[in-house]
C-alpha cells in the first residue's frame, strides 16, 4: 500500500517535472508565408506578424522551390528544406533577413540580380547584405558582415533590409544596350545590361537594320568594338544607354546651297534624307573668303571643324543664320585673265576685299577691267561717275562679287595692239593703291 502510494507519488512528480520541462523547451516562432516579393511584410518585417506558433523546438525561415517565402515552426525531425533555409532555436528567433547572393559570376556584375533565384536566407548571425568588387574585378554579393572601414562605397557596400543589395554594383557601373541581329535595330529597356568593366563605353555597329550589334566595349566575345576602335563602322559613346541609334534615321532638313548669299534664301531648305547610325545629323555652313556653302552634315564629306572654316548645328534647318563675309569685288583685266571680259564663271575669277563696298567694271582701251572702285585712278573714277558710254562703266554695291556683268563685245578693240596703253593703265591703277 505504502509502495503503491510511493509509486504514484513518483509518477505524479515525474509527470509534473516533465510537463514543466516540456513547456520550458517549447518556443514560439513567427509563422507566415508570402509570395516572394519584397513588399510583403512577412519577408521585410516579421516582428509585425501576429501569428506565431507554439510548442516548437526549432523555428525556420525558407525560400521554397516555387518561390514562396515562409517562416514557421520546424516539425521535430524534419530537416530545413532546400533550396534556401535557416533554422534557429530561440523564442521568435526566425527573423532572418534575405539577401541577393552570387559569388563572382559574370551576371553578378552585369545584371541587377533582382530575380528570386539569387535570393538566399541569411543565418542569424549575419548582420547585413554585402556587395563588393573583388580584386579580379568580379562582384560578390552575399549575407555577411559590414564592410571593413575605409573601403570606398564603390568597392564595398552593405545594407540591413532584406533584398537591399539588388541593383547594379557599383551603382555607377556603365550600362549599355546589349543585343544583336533581328530585333536589335530598336533598342528596348529590356536590352540594357551592365558592363563587365565599370568604366566601359557603349558601342553600335552593323550592316543593316536586321544585322545590328550593340554592347559594352568591355565585352570580348562575338562582334565587338573596342573603346579605342578606329573602325568607322564602330560608333562608340560614353554615357549609360547611349548606344540606341537605329541603323537609319531621318536626318531632318537644312539650307542646302553652294555659293550661297550671306543670308540663305528660304527656298534653299531641303530634306537631308536618311542618316546612318554612324553619321551625325544637323547642318553646316562653310565660309571660305566670300564663298558660303551650306548643307546637311550627313552629306558632308569629311569633318566639320575650324580647320575647314566649317560651323555646324544640330537642330533641323539650323544653318539659316547670316554669316559675316568680306565685301569682295572681282579684280581682273581681260588680257591677263581670259574670262574677265565675259565673266561666264564669275566664281573662278580673282577677287579682292573691298572695304569701301563699291565695285566697278568698265572698258578702257578695249580692255575689260574689274576691281574695287577705290583702286581705280582719279581719271577712271571721274569717267565712271560721268557715265561715259565708251567705258561701259558700272558701279555696284551688293555683296558679293557684284561686278560680274559681261561687257558689250562691239566695244572691244584689238587687245594685242594696245600693250603701251595697257601698261599706262596698269600703272594708273597701281599708283592709287
Ligand atoms: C502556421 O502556418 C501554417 C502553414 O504554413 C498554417 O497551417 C498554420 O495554421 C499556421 N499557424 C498559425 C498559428 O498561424
Ligand atoms: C502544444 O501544447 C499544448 C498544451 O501545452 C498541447 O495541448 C498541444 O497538443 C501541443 N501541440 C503540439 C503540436 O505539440
Ligand atoms: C574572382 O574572385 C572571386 C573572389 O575571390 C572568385 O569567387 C571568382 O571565382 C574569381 N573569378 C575569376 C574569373 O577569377
Ligand atoms: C533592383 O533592386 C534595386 C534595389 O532594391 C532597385 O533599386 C532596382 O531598381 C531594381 N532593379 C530592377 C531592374 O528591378
Ligand atoms: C553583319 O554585320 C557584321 C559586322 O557587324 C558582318 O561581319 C556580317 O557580315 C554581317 N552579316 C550580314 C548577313 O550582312
Ligand atoms: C557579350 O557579347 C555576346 C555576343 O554578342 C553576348 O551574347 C553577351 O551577352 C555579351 N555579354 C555581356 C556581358 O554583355
Ligand atoms: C587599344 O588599346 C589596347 C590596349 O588598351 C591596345 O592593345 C590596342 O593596340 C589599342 N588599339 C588601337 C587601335 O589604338
Ligand atoms: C559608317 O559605317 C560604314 C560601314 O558600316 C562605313 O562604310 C562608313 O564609312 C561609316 N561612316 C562614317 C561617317 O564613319
Amino acid at each position: 500500500m505504502a509502495m503503491r502510494g510511493y509509486s504514484l507519488c513518483v509518477f505524479l512528480i515525474t509527470a509534473i517535472v516533465v510537463s514543466q520541462l516540456d513547456s520550458s523547451w517549447a518556443i514560439q516562432c513567427y509563422n507566415c508565408t508570402s509570395p516572394f516579393t519584397s513588399a510583403e511584410s512577412c519577408l521585410m518585417n516579421p516582428t509585425t506578424q501576429t501569428s506565431s506558433q507554439s510548442n516548437c523546438t526549432e523555428c525556420f525561415t525558407s525560400i521554397n522551390t516555387d518561390g514562396t517565402f515562409t517562416r514557421g515552426c520546424l516539425d521535430s525531425g524534419t530537416p530545413c528544406a532546400l533550396p534556401s533555409c535557416m533554422s534557429c532555436n530561440g523564442e521568435h528567433c526566425n527573423t532572418n533577413r534575405v539577401c541577393q547572393q552570387c559569388l563572382g559570376s559574370e551576371d553578378c556584375a552585369t545584371t541587377s540580380v533582382n530575380a528570386t533565384k539569387y535570393s538566399a536566407v541569411c543565418s542569424n548571425d549575419s548582420q547585413v547584405c554585402v556587395n563588393q568588387v573583388n580584386d579580379n574585378q568580379t562582384v560578390t554579393r552575399q549575407c555577411g558582415n559590414a564592410c571593413a572601414s575605409g573601403l570606398d562605397a564603390s568597392k564595398c557596400s552593405s545594407c540591413t533590409a532584406s533584398l537591399c543589395n539588388g541593383g547594379y554594383f557599383p551603382e555607377s557601373r556603365r550600362q549599355c544596350y546589349t543585343c544583336s541581329g533581328e530585333g536589335c535595330d530598336t533598342a528596348a529597356e529590356s536590352m540594357i545590361g551592365g558592363c563587365t568593366q565599370i568604366d566601359a563605353k557603349c558601342f553600335t555597329t552593323g550592316t543593316s537594320a536586321t544585322n545590328m550589334t550593340r554592347g559594352c566595349t568591355s565585352n570580348t566575345t562575338g562582334i565587338t568594338c573596342a573603346a579605342n576602335s578606329t573602325d568607322p563602322s564602330c560608333l562608340i559613346c560614353d554615357s549609360n544607354s547611349c548606344n540606341s541609334l537605329q541603323y537609319e534615321r531621318d536626318a531632318g532638313s537644312c539650307m542646302v546651297c553652294d555659293n550661297c548669299p550671306a543670308t540663305p534664301e528660304a527656298d534653299k531648305k531641303k530634306s537631308c534624307g536618311q542618316a546612318l547610325y554612324n553619321q551625325t545629323t544637323g547642318c553646316y555652313t562653310v565660309t571660305t573668303g566670300s564663298t558660303v556653302n551650306r548643307g546637311c552634315l550627313n552629306n558632308l564629306v569629311g569633318e566639320c571643324s575650324v580647320t575647314n572654316s566649317c560651323t555646324s548645328c544640330s537642330e533641323t534647318d539650323c544653318n539659316v543664320g547670316a554669316v559675316d563675309i568680306a565685301f569682295q569685288c572681282i579684280a581682273c583685266i581681260s588680257n591677263e585673265v581670259s574670262d574677265c571680259w565675259s565673266a561666264k564663271d564669275p566664281n573662278s575669277l580673282p577677287v579682292v576685299d573691298c572695304a569701301s563696298g563699291t565695285c566697278f567694271s568698265g572698258v578702257w582701251n578695249g580692255l575689260g577691267v574689274r576691281d574695287c572702285f577705290s583702286s581705280a585712278s582719279q581719271l577712271m573714277q571721274y569717267q565712271c561717275n560721268a557715265n561715259l558710254e565708251a567705258h561701259q562703266c558700272t558701279l555696284c554695291t551688293t555683296p558679293t562679287k557684284c561686278n560680274n556683268k559681261a561687257f558689250n563685245a562691239a566695244a572691244s578693240l584689238n587687245q594685242m595692239g594696245l600693250i603701251g596703253l595697257l601698261t599706262a593703265l596698269v600703272i594708273a591703277l597701281r599708283s592709287t593703291l
